[in-house]
């Protein structure tokens, strides 16, 4: 049987057992829970190929860049941006530090680094002129299942990252989100950012997506994705 024709009977179930999956993360990796997001570490080398070569694009008048990937998994996603950005300084940060020593042990670019996910080892190397987060400020599959999202990630979770990531940020940089659950535009600090998603990067995609109180947003298409800090 589907696994999603049988979900809906046991979400109740499903959800709390989501819960103690991310405290028992965030217990093995030293971090609260609510500062694990997305748990699942699917990644792959030349993921978001449109998103790369936009920011890149965009950025053309500053070669030396400085990048955090955060959410870096096993670091694909690291060495993938070394195409789009051949001079730029490239931090990946990530909450698990199995995923983070793979990364390690398979990086042999010096102007690469993998950290862990803490705060204070972030802003260590910032700050950043662009700062992706790219498939981590959800939770997949959960949301999937979910018409009411606030039980496993509440909104103010959301926002509270983004305000973290924008944090990193330089004045004139680019916050690039992919596949959140939450809507960028949602959020109180989207007055200090303008959208310059160039028009027809790719098809806007139906993604899992919920307004600020929680409620599922019935065929949500995701097309802003990259937001320039203006103040
Ligand atoms: C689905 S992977 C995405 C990897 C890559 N960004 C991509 O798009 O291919 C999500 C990653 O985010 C990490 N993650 C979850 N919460 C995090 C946090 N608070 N800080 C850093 N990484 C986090 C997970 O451990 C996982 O490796």
């Amino acid at each position: 049987m589907k696994l999603n024709k049988v979900l809906p009977k046991f979400k109740g179930l499903y959800f709390f057992l989501k819960r103690m999956k991310y405290k028992w993360m965030g217990w093995k990796f030293d971090q609260p829970a609510d500062r694990i997001i997305q748990t699942a570490s699917t990644t792959f080398f030349d993921r978001h190929p449109d998103l790369f070569q936009a920011v890149s694009e965009l950025a053309i008048s500053n070669p030396n860049l400085s990048i955090l990937s955060f959410g870096s998994s096993t670091g694909e996603e690291c060495q993938s941006l070394r195409k789009y950005f051949p001079n730029a300084k490239i931090v990946g940060a990530e909450i698990n530090a199995d995923s983070r020593k793979k990364a390690i042990a398979n990086n042999a670019d010096e102007r690469i680094q993998f950290i862990d996910s803490v705060p204070s080892k972030i802003n260590e190397n910032g700050p950043f002129d662009v700062v992706f987060a790219l498939s981590v400020l959800c939770k997949n599959p959960e949301a999937e299942y979910a018409e009411d999202l606030s039980s496993i990630y509440p909104f103010a979770t959301y926002e509270k990252m983004v305000n973290e990531l924008h944090g990193y940020l330089k004045v004139g940089g680019w916050l690039v989100i992919r596949s959140a659950n939450y809507r960028f535009k949602d959020t109180a600090i989207n007055n200090n950012y303008q959208l310059c998603s160039p028009a027809g990067m790719r098809e806007p995609i139906e993604f899992p997506k919920f307004d600020a109180s929680g409620k599922k947003l019935k065929g949500f298409l995701e097309s802003e994705e990259i937001f320039q800090k203006i103040k």
